[in-house]
């Protein structure tokens, strides 16, 4: 289903309300957390701390703390250069703001996912969010959409190869280290991701200002499908809120920090250890906001299942086993609906 681009609309005449189309009365209309504590602030992993040690330290113990009780958290020291990532920032913006002529080459085509649009958009009268994403699958390489990446400007296409290159390598030790925290095996659980078949995508999200932000959602609540999403935050907006013991909580993010979290298939492969957490996007009615969310996953052909280890001692398999492709195919038919796929593959 092709979706008209939110940031021309808002561009284009000042629009005063929301057309019918966005406005989300199916909207969760949960209490919104807004006392900012620390027992309301996601955990703050410091990957310098957690990379020098092997044992269960103290940085080891709280980062499976964060992985189990929030499956959210952000992560300091990560190694990444600022200036480097200021690039990267700088070349996102650039690229939303390219002339609608040049963004149109990017739009998703029909029954496609890839490209400028919304995801999960199965029928027409389904309402929309309140935003433009860009969607791209980056590795592996022969699964690029031949008028997609490569054909990005020149510039914000190395930027981005760099990023994706950093960004991988930050994800897979923070697998390694839950290995190390679960003591699996490695092909249980850091093998499956750092196969050459395992997949990189990324989505740029922009969410203009709208003038009935209680009417709009940025971004429909959901859980991440895949295994484990490094975040970045391209300008200062906040919008991000997690659900937290039935409460929506807002991210307050630190600059330069990413904001990590699990998802599904991690979740199911740590046999419910470590928990996928329904998030969504809101909006203001001021300031535009930019995201960038990369996704890591195991390759297609792969099986996905509880580590064998963690079902042995905890003696239940929590959820079923299945490949990568049948849970994808499962996946892309379906609207955004919190964590109701997920679930329906609990045993
Ligand atoms: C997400 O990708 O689910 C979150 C995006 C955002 O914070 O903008
Ligand atoms: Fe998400």
């Amino acid at each position: 289903i092709l979706v008209p681009s939110v940031q021309e609309m808002v561009k284009e005449k000042t629009i005063t309300t929301v057309p019918p189309r966005y406005v989300r009365s199916d909207q969760d209309k949960t209490e919104v957390d807004d006392d900012f504590d620390v027992k309301t602030e996601i955990p703050i992993i410091d990957m310098k701390r957690l990379c020098s040690s092997t044992t269960m330290d103290s940085e080891v113990e709280k980062f499976d703390f964060a992985c189990k009780e929030w499956g959210f958290f952000q992560l300091v020291n990560h190694g990444i250069e600022p200036s480097f990532l200021d690039k990267v920032k700088s070349e996102i913006q650039d690229f939303f703001n390219l002339p609608m002529e040049e963004k149109k080459k990017f739009w998703q085509r029909p029954d496609e996912i890839e490209g400028f649009g919304q995801a999960f958009v199965v029928s027409e009268d389904q309402k929309l969010d309140w935003a433009d994403l860009f969607f791209h699958t980056v590795k592996p390489v022969e699964l690029r959409k031949p008028h997609l990446f490569p054909k990005l400007p020149l510039s914000f296409r190395d930027t981005l190869e760099t990023y994706s290159a950093k960004v991988q390598s930050v994800a897979k030790i923070l697998i390694a280290k839950m290995a190390i925290a679960l003591e699996t095996k490695p092909e249980e659980l850091e093998k499956l991701f750092d196969d050459v078949d395992s997949i990189q995508s990324m989505r740029m999200n922009y969410y203009p200002p709208c003038p009935q932000p209680d009417q709009v959602i940025g971004l429909t609540p959901h859980s991440d499908s895949v295994g484990l999403i490094v975040l970045m935050q391209v300008n200062e907006v906040e919008g991000l809120q997690i659900k937290k013991d039935g409460k929506w909580v807002p991210v307050k993010p630190i600059p330069n920090a990413f904001i990590v979290n699990i998802g599904d298939v991690l979740e199911i492969i740590t046999n419910g250890t470590y928990r996928s957490i329904e998030h969504r996007g809101v909006v203001n009615s001021e300031k535009e906001r930019l995201s960038i969310a990369t996704f890591h996953n195991v390759g297609m052909y792969k099986e996905v299942g509880p580590a064998k280890s963690l079902v042995e001692r905890q003696k239940v398999a929590r959820f079923k086993r299945l490949t990568m492709k049948e849970y994808s195919d499962g996946l892309f038919s379906r609207t955004l609906d919190g964590k109701a796929y997920l679930d329906a593959l609990r045993i």
